[in-house]
């Protein structure tokens, strides 16, 4: 089964655990989920309003 999901933030949410600051992806293309990769810096650029799906291999293409 495969499933499409949008994904409007662009950056992490930081929660603490214990006093410490972990960092939770909420662009969806970390590979290091739940957390963040840095993966989201792919998405500082994408247009307003625009869609885009994300390849595997990480090439963006406008949907
Ligand atoms: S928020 Fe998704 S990789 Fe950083």
């Amino acid at each position: 089964m495969t499933r499409i999901i949008l994904h409007e933030e662009q950056g992490p949410m930081e929660i603490k655990v214990g006093g410490e600051s972990k960092w939770l992806c909420r662009c969806g293309l970390s590979k290091n989920q739940p957390y963040c990769d840095g993966s989201h810096k792919k998405t500082l650029d994408e247009v307003k309003g625009k869609v885009y799906r994300y390849n595997p291999d990480g090439r963006r293409e406008e949907v």
